[in-house]
């Protein structure tokens, strides 16, 4: 039997989270790709400044799962570097968007070519045939639509090729994608999932499996809201809005360098200002120790209290829900004014995740968690079925 490897995959607006095998390895790559235009070389490998792959990903893909075939693309920190970059639109339908496509594809083709990997896929050549058992999701929104049928049948039923160009490391590597299976599970059940299962699919909480709670998930471009009930989401319930914590970073970006002049690289220079553990809020000014406190306190504030008219509208809704989880990385940015908003306020039984990875992993851990329960029952039936019939 051919190999298939594990591979749980979190296509977030900000950033993909990946899990892999035996939770052998991980990639995190940021959401954002730039097309080439063809037959012009429009970089060189001695202009990119890293030899770090992740920051060199150029590629060619093929599949018939894409509107746009053949295109070359940079991808993650590269295409961030480009004047083209173009990142997800908030009403963009994830399971719609060839960028949805182009990142899992990438992501997948990293994990094969990295050389402790792959040693497990048939090569020839140049050419890695990889097939993965792919647990992955939606938004609650884009599940109650249907969409996730048509989005698992377009990744099972073809083989998808990415060819890395001016990349370190893998230039002229051809990977061959095909997926064995393909999961697609709702975002916010997912979440849930995560909260009262560990790894071999054991009950970790038994307090909180039978309560009715909310999943506020927090993230660059979107929040979703899960209602969780009788160990389920409840479809009708769950929401999703287009208000994520990409638009804050960009804006306390642009008011630190209109006000004391410096030029952040990038929104995730931002949230290292207001997350880090020491000297938090100050960024330095002509070699000065500069406080930006009062640019981030009123935007993050302004954004929590934007989530927590969110909350109150759910809670309304739900009058009989027990608790509410915030995860997501704008949990993380955002957990202190949430916290005092709501002390200040209506007091609901709000709880945060104090490990930030843990927070943002939310997803990538459960869809691990579901496909490797998934593929462990899978394979022991098929075992069972062998034993029957060497016995007949
Ligand atoms: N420790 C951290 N490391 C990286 N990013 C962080 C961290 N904490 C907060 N963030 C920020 O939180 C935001 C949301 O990140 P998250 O990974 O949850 O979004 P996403 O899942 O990719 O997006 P979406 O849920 O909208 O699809 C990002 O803008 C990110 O910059
Ligand atoms: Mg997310």
């Amino acid at each position: 039997m051919t190999y298939s490897r594990i591979a749980a995959v979190d296509v977030g607006n900000d950033s993909i989270k990946a899990i892999f095998g035996q939770l052998d390895s991980e990639l995190n790559i940021p959401n954002v790709i730039a097309r080439d235009i063809e037959d012009r070389p429009v970089i060189g490998i001695e202009e990119l400044d890293s030899k770090d792959p992740l920051d060199g990903l150029h590629v060619r893909l093929h599949s018939p799962a894409l509107a746009d075939n053949n295109a070359i693309y940079r991808i993650g920190n590269l295409a961030t570097k480009s004047n083209n970059a173009t990142e997800l639109d908030p009403g963009s339908s994830k399971s719609e968007e060839d960028q949805t496509l182009i990142m899992l594809f990438a992501t997948l083709a990293l994990d094969a070519v990295s050389a402790r990997n792959e040693k497990h896929f048939q090569r020839n050549k140049n050419v890695i045939d990889a097939n993965y058992t792919l647990g992955t999701g939606l938004p609650l929104r884009e599940v109650k639509e249907g969409k996730d049928a048509g989005y698992r049948s377009k990744l099972l039923g073809s083989v998808h090729q990415v060819e890395f160009l001016i990349t370190p490391k893998y230039q002229g590597l051809k990977v061959n994608i095909k997926f064995d299976e393909v999961k697609v599970y709702p975002e916010g059940f997912a979440a849930f999932i995560n909260l009262v299962l560990d790894n071999n699919a054991n009950i970790i909480n038994k307090e909180l499996i039978d309560k009715r709670i909310l999943i506020q998930d927090i993230g660059g471009l979107s929040t979703d809201i899960a209602v969780i009930k009788n160990r389920n989401v409840d479809d009708d319930k769950a929401q999703g809005f287009n208000l994520g914590v990409s638009e804050a970073l960009e804006q306390i970006r642009e008011e630190i360098r209109s006000k004391h002049g410096v030029e952040l690289d990038s929104r995730r220079d931002v949230v290292e200002i207001i997350t880090k553990k020491n000297d938090r809020n100050h960024i330095m000014v002509r070699g000065s120790r500069t406080s930006v406190h009062d640019i981030t306190d009123r935007i993050l504030l302004d954004l929590a209290k934007k989530q927590y008219r969110l909350l109150r509208n759910i809670w309304q809704k739900n009058s009989q829900t027990e608790i509410c989880y915030f995860v997501g990385g704008g949990a993380t940015v955002l957990k202190d004014y949430l916290k005092t908003l709501n002390n200040n306020l209506d007091g609901y039984n709000i709880d945060f995740f104090e490990d930030e990875k843990e927070s943002i992993w939310m997803m990538a851990n459960a869809y691990y968690k579901l496909i490797s329960d998934f593929k462990k029952k899978t394979s022991k039936e098929t075992d069972v079925k062998d034993q029957k019939a060497v016995k007949a």
